[in-house]
């Protein structure tokens, strides 16, 4: 069957890290994929999340099969963290939530949906954007067209050029944005261009599609979620994807969420409907112990407060490393302006290395960032800051 096919290229994140683990290099780093790494280079399993997982040991009594959407308790849940608790949107009931497995999947999900529905639409996605961006929809059989959003020059969003093509977009076209903690460049809008977006939107009758993948890795819970509250005041219908991989370490439990809102509660009932449907030939029902920690933990207040503690230990680390990164490579004298860096928010930076230099580094110091000069910054250390300050400041001496 396989003898004359040509192998699939390695995924252009995840295939770094099958690349990093084979890498026999003792000091090797990996910048490349976004999984937060604490000061002893661990992924560690939050303590809020092991309490939790003590509770359900204990109480968790079948495994019997979980809704289609999932756990109401963890729906509920994530709409609270979504919106805020007794927003409108929750109040009115114009929302409906269903668990996907991780953020990937409630993309797919909400693709596959909206392709029922908009079978000619395009996807409109940033340039740039998470490469699997690009695969997921057009997997889901949409065309993609790009809109502006980052400015190499300036390292920063390019407002100007991205209101420009939004309001060149046709009616029932999706627009993917990404809702904090933009995913590669690490750039953000402010609440007051959110509202200009949203007016456009509204205007424009396009169908936002918030991928939400790092809320509380920005500034906090709340302040990260401005861009949905936008949305949501034009009372338009719109998609959310999130995704509690990063802001609850559940990276291996696939635990996020589709949110679909709309104008009215009776809408949301009948897009519910067609979520169940669409979800129920994929993967017929969601696993259940990442949705029921989260849920265990939200639901408790002293866990809910551990959690947020939890969250902004990962948040304040991940920008000290920003700090110590720009410093170090002061430090060395390094050309160019690398200060964008300590702007930019949640793990990933856009470090303005070319790809022949992270492919040098790769080779030379066996230090991995995703092509395009991707650099989690959740990577480093104090124990490899210097050694990565060092590889950069030689190899831009090159
Ligand atoms: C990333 O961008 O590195 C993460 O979202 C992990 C992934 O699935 O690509």
């Amino acid at each position: 069957m396989w003898k004359n096919v040509k192998a699939a290229p390695a995924d252009s994140i995840l295939g770094l890290t099958e690349a990093f683990r084979n890498d026999p290099n003792v000091k090797k780093v990996n910048l490349g994929v976004g999984v937060y790494k604490d000061e002893e280079g661990r992924t560690p399993i939050l303590a809020c999340v092991k309490a939790a997982e003590k509770i359900l040991l204990e109480k968790e009594g079948t495994k019997s099969y979980l809704p289609i959407s999932g756990d109401p308790t963890y729906a509920k849940e994530v709409q609270n963290l979504l919106f805020g608790e007794a927003s409108e949107v929750i109040t009115s009931g114009r929302a409906v939530t269903a668990h996907a497995p991780g953020g990937t999947g409630a993309l797919r999900v909400g693709g596959d949906l909206l392709k029922k529905f908009y079978p000619a639409a395009k996807v409109w996605i940033s340039k740039p954007t998470w490469a699997n961006h690009k695969g997921v929809f057009q997997t889901a059989g949409f065309e993609l067209a790009e809109y502006a959003y980052y400015n190499p020059a300036t390292r920063a969003v390019d407002f100007g050029a991205m209101t420009a093509c939004l309001e060149k977009v046709p009616a029932g076209d999706i627009v993917l944005l990404h809702a904090c903690c933009h995913n590669p460049s690490g750039v953000d809008l402010n609440s007051d261009q959110w509202r200009q977006v949203a007016a456009i939107g509204k205007e424009k009758g396009w169908i936002p599609f918030l991928d939400f993948a790092y809320q509380g890795f920005g500034e906090s819970v709340e302040a990260d979620r401005c861009g949905i509250e936008e949305f949501a005041a034009t009372g338009v219908d719109f998609f959310i994807a999130s995704s509690f991989s990063k802001n609850f370490g559940l990276y291996n439990e696939r635990t996020g969420a589709l949110t679909v809102v709309c104008p009215t509660a009776e809408e949301a009932a009948v897009a519910m409907s067609h979520l169940k449907t669409t979800i129920r030939v994929i993967y017929s029902n969601p696993p259940a112990h990442g949705g029921l920690v989260v849920a265990t933990i939200l639901s408790d207040p002293e866990l809910h407060k551990q959690w947020l503690g939890e969250l902004a230990g990962m948040r304040d680390r991940i920008k000290a490393m920003r700090v110590a990164l720009v410093e170090g490579l002061a430090a060395r004298g390094v050309k160019g302006d690398f200060s964008s860096i300590t702007r930019q928010r949640g793990m990933f930076s856009f470090s303005g290395l070319s790809d022949e230099i992270v492919a040098w580094l790769r080779t030379n110091k066996a230090i991995y960032v995703v092509g395009g000069g991707r650099i989690n910054l959740a990577g480093l250390t104090k124990a490899n800051i210097d050694y990565v300050c060092d590889a950069i400041a030689e190899a831009l001496d090159k």
